[in-house]
């Protein structure tokens, strides 16, 4: 993404120097293999962001994306691990490549590495970074232990789905952009409400993720088409097309999320099907873009230069349009 640019330059100079080689390697490698793998780097940036629209050198807020970068990695390793997920970034996930142990605690190493960038903060800032990094985290386990339930539950409701999705993803990206605003000392409402901006942002931004996964295109996607399908997962795909599908559809939608076959190659035609002919697909991309305008209402209490809101609001635009 062009705005994010010069935030990731520089992060991904840092990023390469975050993590030390050492014994053991088997402990070691699959933080590197995974950091290497890139990824859009979107938290991170935000963070470096709002430190520098807030009127700080970015590079101030270096550690604390540093943190929030590791902590989204290590997620990402226990997620696929969760969600049995074969490719990550286009390349193999770190338990399909090792296995299931050594990405587990390679995870936990990269969750302690991040906690310990905060420690380069003055004692009162640690002091708050580490309390919201904390209180996020344990979100985003609820979160992620609601989405895994869901997977068998057939009764899951929209305002249910919303919240979860709310843990598990928009939270890191509230506190992300919120550890900006700290970092450069923002008052307190500015905190608050580019904490919701991002909440928002983050909102629109697992719709978008959930689309992607069902319509993405495999070749430049970088993770499996149709694993949430294969998965159950009750996405607001799932939900939204239940809603408005006849009877009949419905009880097809909801026998095949109730299976799993061996070979999921019909299932996932038949559902992304239902998806589209149902509306539920044009209806997600409603929502994405209701929490997308929500989340650019909040931008208009928060003491910043017009044009520095343009600019988060191109971003926002940018994330919904995304395809990977
Ligand atoms: C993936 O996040 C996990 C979600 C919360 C959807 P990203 O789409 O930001 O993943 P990378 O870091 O760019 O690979
Ligand atoms: C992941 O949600 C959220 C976290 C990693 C906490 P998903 O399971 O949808 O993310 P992807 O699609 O695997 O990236
Ligand atoms: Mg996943
Ligand atoms: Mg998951
Ligand atoms: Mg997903």
């Amino acid at each position: 993404m062009e705005i994010l640019k010069k935030y990731n330059t520089a992060l991904q100079e840092c990023l390469g120097k975050a993590v030390a080689h050492k014994e053991p390697h088997q402990l070691y490698d699959p933080i590197k293999y995974i950091l290497s793998l890139g990824g859009k780097r979107i938290r991170p940036a935000l963070t470096l962001m709002v430190c520098d629209f807030f009127g700080s050198d970015f590079k101030k807020a270096m550690n604390a994306a540093l943190a929030v970068e590791l902590f989204h990695n290590f997620s990402l390793i226990h997620d696929d691990i969760m969600d049995n997920a074969p490719l990550r970034r286009g390349e193999k996930t770190v338990h399909e490549k090792w296995d299931v142990n050594t990405a587990i605690l390679s995870g936990d190493a990269m969750l302690i590495l991040a906690y310990r960038f905060f420690e380069n903060y003055e004692p009162y800032m640690f002091q708050e970074l580490a309390k919201l990094f904390s209180e996020t985290a344990l979100q985003v386990c609820e979160g992620q232990q609601h989405d895994m339930d869901f997977e068998t539950r057939d009764n899951v409701t929209l305002v249910e789905y919303i919240q979860m999705i709310d843990h598990k993803t928009a939270v890191l990206l509230g506190a992300a952009m919120k550890m900006g605003a700290i970092v450069t000392e923002a008052s307190e409402g500015d905190k608050d409400k580019i904490y919701q901006f991002g909440k928002n942002l983050g909102i629109a931004f697992q719709l978008q993720d959930d689309y992607l996964d069902v319509f993405g295109n495999p070749e430049t996607f970088g993770k499996q088409v149709g694993g949430d399908i294969i998965s159950n997962k009750k996405t607001i795909l799932y939900l939204m097309a239940l809603g408005q599908s006849s009877s009949a559809q419905a009880e097809e939608l909801e026998h095949l999320f109730s299976i799993n076959p061996k070979n999921p190659t019909d299932k996932i035609a038949t559902v992304r099907e239902i998806f589209l002919t149902s509306g539920a697909a044009e209806a997600t991309r409603e929502e994405i873009e209701k929490y997308n305008n929500h989340a650019f209402s909040l931008l208009e209490g928060i003491n910043i230069s017009e044009d520095k809101k343009e600019m988060f609001r191109q971003f926002g635009k940018d994330l919904m349009e995304r395809n990977v």
